[in-house]
């Protein structure tokens, strides 16, 4: 069996009265959201860049390019399921042995939507949520305005 690890981040600036989508879940209550042409979904972007990353494959911006207008607004869960179908195509028999995110954001606190999150990955990338473990940090007061993930995962074939 080989095995492969993949490693991807993003960040976006964040914005009083936007919507805060974190792995494909819009956080009600939130004051603010992400700065970004699709729903911002930072999460759900590194994890789309880890799975390139694993097979050396470039990064969403290969596939989706921001300055195409036909990719400005897709939905980050469609970017993340045509990047599987683009491992599907070239990598028969890949799978992936569980998904280790960090998410940096102060403001609000997302610890009681841990389940919900990691859930619907799990969903997302047909694994069981016990394969998607989620921490989440604050930057100490210091990136008020900003969110971040850093998504790691182990993947065999
Ligand atoms: O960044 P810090 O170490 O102070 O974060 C303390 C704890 O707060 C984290 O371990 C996490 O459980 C929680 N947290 C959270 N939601 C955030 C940031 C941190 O639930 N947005
Ligand atoms: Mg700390």
């Amino acid at each position: 069996m080989n095995f492969r690890i993949g490693y991807g981040e993003d960040a976006h600036a964040l914005e009083l009265g936007q919507s805060l989508v974190i792995g494909g879940i819009t956080i009600p209550d939130s004051p603010h959201g992400a700065i970004a042409h699709s729903d911002g979904d930072v999460l759900l972007h590194a994890l789309a860049d880890a799975l390139l990353s694993c097979f050396a494959l470039g990064d969403i911006g290969t596939y989706y390019p921001p300055s195409n207008p036909d990719y400005r607004d897709m939905a980050s869960a469609e970017i993340v399921q045509g990047v599987k179908s683009l491992l599907d195509e070239k990598i028969a028999g890949w799978q992936i042995h569980n998904i280790a995110a960090v998410v940096t954001l102060d403001i609000p606190k997302l610890g009681t939507k841990r389940e919900h999150i990691a859930a619907r990955v799990a969903q997302l990338m047909a694994l069981e949520p016990s394969q998607v473990g989620i921490t989440f940090k604050t930057s100490e007061g210091l990136a008020q305005k900003h969110v971040q993930a850093r998504v790691s995962l182990l993947l065999s074939y």
